[in-house]
């Protein structure tokens, strides 16, 4: 049985200090099961502190982006080899706000993916549509061009990468999917990562983001289809991560 994974992306919220009090809080108050993975995903700056605190806790740790190269002349960025070295287990790839703020493509995040498979990191593959994709009714062949681009080179490596669908009009906006809508997106791209490699384990599991909370995080994750959580702003307080933790 695959561990459900229940994750935070912190995105650019907490200092040092505030990270330091959050993990203080949630250690005390999650009680954690053995059927499920919690993961937290602070910015870079706050990496080496949670680090240390989460050194001896079933908590793992991981960072929202990488850089594709190992080295080199590439101010400001940050590589899959220094994630590694603080204690990262995992890496979110491919984030709406990446993809839509700061143009990052489906060629980018795929070499993003090989690189971090390469340093041993669990990359997080983030898909969704636009409002505009899914009224034209899009979705599906926005989903799937994501997976096949992101994916390209990866199909014998699908096993090792998380994938998390997130439609972009419900990040951040109180929006969330269905729970039926996800299921049915979560289905098809069960159905695509099949066709790119029908050997497969099936130990990628598919996670749900976007306005997740703790009200509603028990209805996603009474599903089956759903093996996991994408939390951003419900995860920035301890208490209701928690909760969101503890919601099945
Ligand atoms: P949200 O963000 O929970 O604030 O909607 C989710 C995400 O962007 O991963």
């Amino acid at each position: 049985m695959k561990k459900r994974l229940i994750s935070a992306n912190w995105k650019m919220h907490k200092t040092i200090g505030e990270t330091e009090e959050f993990l203080r809080i949630f250690l005390k108050s999650v009680s954690l099961k053995d059927d499920r993975e919690v993961l937290i995903c602070p910015p870079f700056t706050s990496l080496q502190t949670a680090s240390q605190i989460l050194k001896n806790s079933e908590v793992r740790l991981g960072a929202q982006n990488c850089h594709w190269e190992k080295k080199g002349a590439f101010t400001g960025e940050i590589s899959p080899v220094m994630l590694k070295d603080l204690g990262c287990d995992y890496v979110i790839i491919g984030h709406s706000e990446r993809r839509h703020i700061f143009g990052e493509e489906d060629e980018v995040i795929n070499r993003k993916l090989i690189s971090a498979l390469e340093e041993g990191l669990r990359p997080i593959l983030c898909v969704g549509e636009k409002i505009e994709d899914r009224e034209a009714g899009m979705t599906e062949k926005v989903v799937e061009t994501q997976l096949r681009l992101g994916l390209s080179r990866l199909e014998d490596h699908i096993d090792s990468i998380d994938i998390a669908y997130e439609p972009v009009w419900a990040i951040g906006t109180g929006v969330p999917a269905t729970p039926e809508d996800a299921v049915n997106v979560h289905r098809f791209i069960n159905e695509v990562l099949d066709r790119l490699n029908p050997s497969r384990k099936r130990e990628t599991r598919v996670l749900y983001g976007g306005s997740v909370k703790p009200e509603n995080a028990g209805e996603f994750m009474k599903r089956e289809e759903i093996e996991g959580l994408l939390v951003g702003g419900a995860s920035l307080d301890p208490e209701s991560f928690a909760k969101i933790v503890e919601s099945f």
